[in-house]
């Protein structure tokens, strides 16, 4: 079946790309979810009739390479992995050439990198979807996996709330914009000096309107009480390798443990889009407790990425 078939809002997202949480609307991303939870369930199949994603990225990456690869498998197309030190994107090949030559071949593009202009540089060039699987800016594919996974525990999201306790940074971003379209309150928790990008916030509090608040505190307990979902992240990101250690003293008593999980909701889920550090950003018990739901999380990234094909490219 056509993707938009049973789900109409997703219609217009058929040769679309998705460079930001912000790129599909309130509507959309609601019935990504929904398409999401039908493939998942079963309740839906999509053929994507053997098309092909390419495969970008210039960082490590587990997760999101493999699930792009197994979703577009179960989608009945194929993925090819264009890691820049097998290509000429390595050897400096222009953007605006490798985009244009790619554009002949597959039929959309995921995309890691450092810089968000280096995406929209891709998105520019390419004649195909180009699909932002992670830059120093945002995580969209990340973020879509998490609200599904949340979605999941409470039934229906409107109305929950999120603390995010961390790193103000790519992943803080993508919850921060897609939770405001999804009408999820957003409290982020972070020491001084690492509050997620102003521009962000601002704009993710357009977003949000009256529906649901975005808010930036500097105390764990405060971010967490009351909370649906507790959310954390590394420290230090893919980039920050240098920073290590000054991060690790700045966040020194800002690790998400079981004694945070007893001021949140008591039915509240323990989010992490992995890989995580024991011991740093979450504790051990927290990761294993029966909260936990970060390996459901990692197994969404497969399934709200299916969905997320599917739209793009108009499966039929
Ligand atoms: N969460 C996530 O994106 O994981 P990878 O870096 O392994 O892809
Ligand atoms: N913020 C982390 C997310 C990894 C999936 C990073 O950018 O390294």
């Amino acid at each position: 079946m056509a993707a938009s078939s049973g789900y109409p809002a997703l219609a217009e997202l058929k040769g679309r790309d998705f460079l930001s949480s912000t790129d599909t609307t309130a509507e959309q991303t609601a019935a990504l979810l929904q398409l999401a939870s039908d493939l998942k369930a079963g309740r839906t199949r999509i053929d994507l009739g053997g098309r092909s994603l390419g495969l970008i990225f210039s960082k490590a990456s587990t997760r999101t390479r493999v699930s792009f690869t197994v979703a577009m498998a179960r989608l009945g197309g194929q993925t090819i992995d264009l890691n820049p030190q097998v290509s000429q994107v390595g050897r400096g090949e222009p953007v605006a050439d490798t985009a244009r030559v790619l554009s002949r071949y597959v039929d959309a593009l995921a995309i890691r990198t450092f810089a968000q202009e280096e995406l929209a540089d891709y998105a520019h060039w390419a004649s195909i979807p180009v699909i932002n699987a992670l830059t120093d800016l945002e995580h969209p594919c990340q973020a879509l996996a998490d609200y599904l996974t949340l979605q999941e525990a409470f039934g229906e999201l409107d109305g929950l709330t999120l603390a995010y306790v961390g790193d103000g940074n790519n992943v803080a971003h993508s919850l921060m914009l897609c939770g405001a379209l999804l009408g999820v309150n957003v409290r982020v928790g972070c020491p001084k000096g690492y509050e997620p990008d102003a521009g962000v916030l601002e704009q993710s509090r357009q977003l949000a309107g009256t529906r649901c608040s975005i808010d930036v505190v500097h105390e764990a307990v405060a971010a967490v009480r009351g909370a649906h979902a507790l959310y954390t992240d590394v420290w230090a990101s893919m980039g920050q390798e240098d920073e290590k250690a000054a991060r690790e003293a700045a966040f020194s008593g800002w690790c998400l443990n079981e004694e945070l999980v007893a001021e949140a909701d008591p039915r509240a889920i323990v989010l992490h889009c992995l890989p995580a550090y024991r011991g740093l950003e979450i504790s051990a018990g927290a990761m294993e407790g029966s909260s936990s739901r970060i390996f459901d999380q990692a197994e969404n990234r497969l399934h709200a990425q299916q969905a997320l094909l599917a739209a793009l490219l108009g499966g039929t």
